[in-house]
């Protein structure tokens, strides 16, 4: 026997990025309604709308899929405000703060820990975001790395494992026997606690030799493929990414056009973290390259204490659109279904039935308002499996 049935009713503007309704690139239809019952899409469609138990009145509003974040490191302890003032002052960004993220973490115990996760998830969902992929590496133990996914785990189930991060301190000039434990031991006790395995392919963190050792050790033991790629400057990410067939590439900000033709004749999703170039002021990617060539496209906000300080999907989109040459359809199709698809989901990312029912009302009738009033509270209630946890909508 089936819950009770809520609709949403009165929406001015749906946007649903399904294909059948070929209405713009995010599959947009007027005057609609929605119809959800036990956390899935029962029903989707346009004029009266049917009666339910249950009703959210949309006054005309927008309402699309929840944000899909493919890409954050939400577990983590302490403060890095000092280096990010440093950076506005000056300075570069450079990996190796991470470390300062290692000694905190380490230090903190699972309720520090959880807490703090728990707080993002939430301030997360408050701009809309409805799944959130979480990235260990702040750990850099066996056990350390495994008790993050642990904590990571009670708020997501999208985890990567990211024990190839950067080289801890005590393995300074020991880098392929820190290799050695990531694919080894590490990998064994993180495994039962991830979906995907990552590595940080960059000059100062790992090379492309040990990151494939890495990914395959990972494709082994029956996880996902991920690859922090092309961040600081041009290098092999990219193209070890497509090599492995990697669900995602991720951050791309420096792309030649080698890197732009393998991504785009390949199933592996470029994921732009817009807020880290923001953060520590790197040039913005041109988006629009590897669009008109035919790639596929993810934002993600990269939420972590170094490089990208941010939940919010909708500054990521003002970014994209504003900086990377990207229409508002496409950013929000980035930031939706594109995260689903940087995560090989089908059931999220899209307002169809059988889908989840992941969602948000908007509080503007026009998504450029994401673009055109940055910064302002743009969501007036996000739903996640069918339950309204951010409301302030009339019903
Ligand atoms: O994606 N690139 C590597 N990892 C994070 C940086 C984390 C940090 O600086 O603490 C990133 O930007």
């Amino acid at each position: 026997m089936s819950g009770p049935s809520t609709v949403i009713d009165n929406i001015g503007l749906l946007i649903t990025n399904d294909a059948q309704f070929e209405v713009g690139a995010t599959g947009q239809l007027r005057d609609a309604w929605v119809v959800l019952i036990d956390g899935f899409i029962e029903a989707v469609g346009t004029g009266q709308a049917p009666i339910t138990d249950q009703r959210i009145n949309a006054a005309g509003r927008c309402v699309m899929p929840g944000f899909v974040d493919s890409h954050s490191h939400l577990v983590f302890a302490g403060d890095r405000s000092d280096e990010f003032a440093a950076r506005m002052a000056g300075r570069a960004y450079e990996a190796g703060g991470i470390r300062t993220t290692v000694a905190a973490t380490r230090a903190a115990t699972d309720d520090e820990l959880l807490t703090r996760a728990s707080w993002l998830t939430d301030e997360a969902n408050r701009s809309g975001t409805t799944t959130i992929e979480i990235k260990s590496g702040y750990g850099l133990t066996a056990g350390h790395e495994a008790r993050i996914l642990r904590v990571a785990h009670h708020v997501t189930d999208e985890t990567t494992f990211l024990g190839a991060h950067v080289v801890p301190p005590e393995f300074d000039g020991r880098v392929d026997e820190y290799v050695a434990l990531v694919c080894g031991e590490m990998l064994a006790e993180c495994a039962p606690h991830a979906r995907w395995v990552d590595a940080f392919c960059e000059r100062g963190a790992f090379d492309a030799d040990q990151c494939r050792a890495v990914l395959q050790a990972g494709r082994d033991a029956g996880l996902g493929l991920r690859l922090h790629a092309n961040q600081l400057g041009n290098g092999p990410g990219v193209q070890l990414a497509v090599e492995l067939g990697c669900a995602s590439a991720d951050h791309c900000t420096y792309l030649s056009d080698d890197d732009v033709a393998a991504l785009a004749t390949s199933d592996t999703v470029a994921t732009f973290l817009p807020a880290t170039d923001f953060s520590t002021r790197q040039p913005y990617p041109n988006a629009r390259r590897l669009l008109d060539a035919g790639g596929t496209v993810a934002l993600a906000s990269n939420c972590n204490p170094g490089s990208s300080y941010t939940t919010s999907m909708p500054f990521c989109i003002a970014l994209a659109v504003r900086d990377m040459n990207m229409t508002i359809d496409e950013a929000i199709w980035a930031a939706t279904a594109g995260g689903a698809t940087a995560l090989r989901r089908v059931d999220i990312g899209i307002v169809a039935t059988g889908a989840r029912a992941d969602l948000v009302v908007l509080n503007t009738a026009n998504p450029i308002e994401f673009v055109y009033r940055p910064g302002i509270p743009a969501i007036a209630a996000t739903i996640i499996d069918g339950q309204t946890l951010w409301p302030a909508v009339d019903s």
